[in-house]
């Protein structure tokens, strides 16, 4: 059994300040702890709607909750949040939504998805094995260049461009097929080291984000989430990694000022109205008590804005 502790519980439940009769939607289910709580504080009214894109997190969610009458579970990436709601019959009416970023414990704990260099297995790292590449399908044919630009790009490797050449050398004998050949590949390229990581960490973190295009789909489910909140309605999102929270901060920044870019680009122009959102504080980190607990918690990064009217 794989466990997934919920990150910033409290606070994130604060930020969507769920009230009995509401909507609400969990975008990366998980194992559910995030959508457990609200499940609770619905008290039976309401709707919860969960998406995850991992098969085996929706039959977990399937499992745990299928029997609620006020909870749903949709097999699909958040990139498709809005169709979502229009088909359910709730854009424009959902008074919370939660995205939990990245990867859960779950995923990075069996070995048989791919994600860990500390666990041998298939080199995998799809969140939906049902859809897409994998990594290891990735690097059998990308050039070299795209493969050092992702490790740069995503990861800050150092090493990017010898690491490159020797994935494209070495699949010239046979393919990299396991997570274990990957590390070892990656351990014995010469280079600027780090010495508090592992060194295949930076390139790993850096093909799961390329595989599961992860930098896009949260750049689109920010954009899909001002139709589908209602006046009021709060957008809370933990963030696990830089380029992340940085997306999240311009998206939440830029949307609180569009009002303001309109009037200064046109200074005789009516008045704009308000601008899509309202920011509800700033940035939150997690308290020390939770991260002595909980390793993953170290790095997130909890934001929220609220839709206006
Ligand atoms: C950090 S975990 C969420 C943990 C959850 N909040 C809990 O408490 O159990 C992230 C989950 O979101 C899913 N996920 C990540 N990106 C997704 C996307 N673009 N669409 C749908 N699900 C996604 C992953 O498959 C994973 O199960």
């Amino acid at each position: 059994m794989f466990v997934h502790r919920p990150v910033m519980l409290a606070e994130a439940l604060a930020g969507l300040g769920v009230t009995a009769g509401g909507i609400y939607v969990d975008g990366t289910f998980g194992r559910g702890g995030h959508s457990g709580a609200i499940l609770d504080a619905l008290h039976g009214s309401g709707e919860l709607h969960a998406m995850d894109q991992d098969p085996q997190a929706c039959g977990e969610a399937f499992r745990l909750f299928g029997e609620r009458a006020n909870f749903r579970i949709h097999h699909r990436n958040f990139s498709q949040l809005a169709a979502m709601a229009t088909e359910q019959g709730i854009a424009g009416r959902v008074n919370g939504i939660l995205l939990d970023l990245g990867v859960s414990s779950p995923q990075l704990d069996d070995a048989a998805r791919g994600f860990s260099f500390g666990k041998d297995g298939p080199l995998d790292m799809r969140m939906n094995p049902q859809a897409g590449e994998s990594a290891a399908q990735w690097l059998a044919q990308a050039s070299e260049r795209e493969i050092a630009d992702v490790l740069w790009t995503y990861g800050e490797e150092r090493n990017s461009r010898r690491i490159a050449r020797r994935i494209v050398e070495t699949r010239v004998e046979a393919p990299l097929a396991t997570t274990a050949q990957l590390a070892a590949l990656i351990a014995s390229v010469p280079g600027p080291r780090s010495h508090h990581i592992h060194p295949a960490t930076r390139s790993f973190q850096a093909i799961r984000i390329h595989i599961n295009r992860e930098l896009d789909v949260l750049e689109s489910v920010l954009q899909q989430a001002l139709d589908v909140l209602a006046p009021g309605g709060r957008l809370v999102v933990i963030s696990f990694h830089s380029l992340e929270d940085r997306i999240v901060k311009r998206f939440m920044r830029d949307a609180s000022r569009e009002a303001e870019i309109v009037d200064r680009r046109l200074p005789m122009a009516p008045k704009a109205g308000l601008p899509p959102l309202r920011l509800i504080g700033r940035k939150q980190l997690p308290g020390d008590a939770e991260c002595a607990e909980n390793p993953r918690a170290r790095s997130a990064v909890l934001r929220v804005a609220e839709r206006q009217a």
